[in-house]
């Protein structure tokens, strides 16, 4: 493995559902490295749902929480492996606390496949409430622009999560 990969945190950025959390599993136990979901770890410290912390405490909250929490796992000094919501790398802070301490993977897929996700993971979304299939489309697109810039890129849509994981861990070598 080249001496980057030793230096540095591993990030999974992408869309919702692209499998960010399932995927950085199977990576951060093949690396025997510590593996931290940001949103499960919001849900822990506040002892609540991330739909119930949008609801009751507002979006800005729970962005100010995922972008200081990232950004002190990024810094800190044990080497990990981090799944981002979906959400987090448009704030330029996150982004920044990534690209310098993180190798970022960008998990795409296909609309046409992330369409098909959808009655697993809408109700659990609250970025997806009340929009139009045209609307999260659009969302889904814009998002993906904002996610393509300076990393590497993996497609998830047509691969199960194991065998992505051992490319990725592949691409490391
Ligand atoms: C969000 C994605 C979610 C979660 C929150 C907001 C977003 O994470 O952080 O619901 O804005 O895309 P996942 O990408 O893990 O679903």
């Amino acid at each position: 493995i080249d001496i980057s990969i030793r230096e540095k945190n591993i990030a999974f950025i992408g869309f919702m559902g692209a499998g960010k959390t399932t995927i950085g599993q199977l990576v951060a136990k093949k690396l025997y490295r510590d593996f931290i979901d940001i949103d499960q770890e919001i849900e822990r410290i506040h002892q609540m749902p991330v739909s119930q912390i949008f609801e009751k405490l507002g979006e800005a909250s729970f962005r100010k929480m995922e972008r200081e929490l990232i950004v002190s796992l990024c810094t800190g000094t044990r080497l990990k492996i981090i799944s981002l919501g979906g959400g987090a790398y448009l704030q330029e802070e996150v982004k920044k606390a990534c690209l310098s301490h993180c190798l970022v993977f960008f998990l795409d897929l296909s609309w046409e496949s992330w369409k098909e996700r959808i009655p697993l993971i809408i109700d659990s979304r609250p970025v997806l409430q009340n929009k139009s299939l045209d609307e999260i489309e659009e969302l889904f697109m814009k998002r993906r622009d904002a996610y393509s810039i300076n990393h590497s890129q993996f497609t998830t849509s047509e691969i199960d999560p194991e065998t992505a994981a051992d490319r990725i861990v592949e691409s490391l070598k």
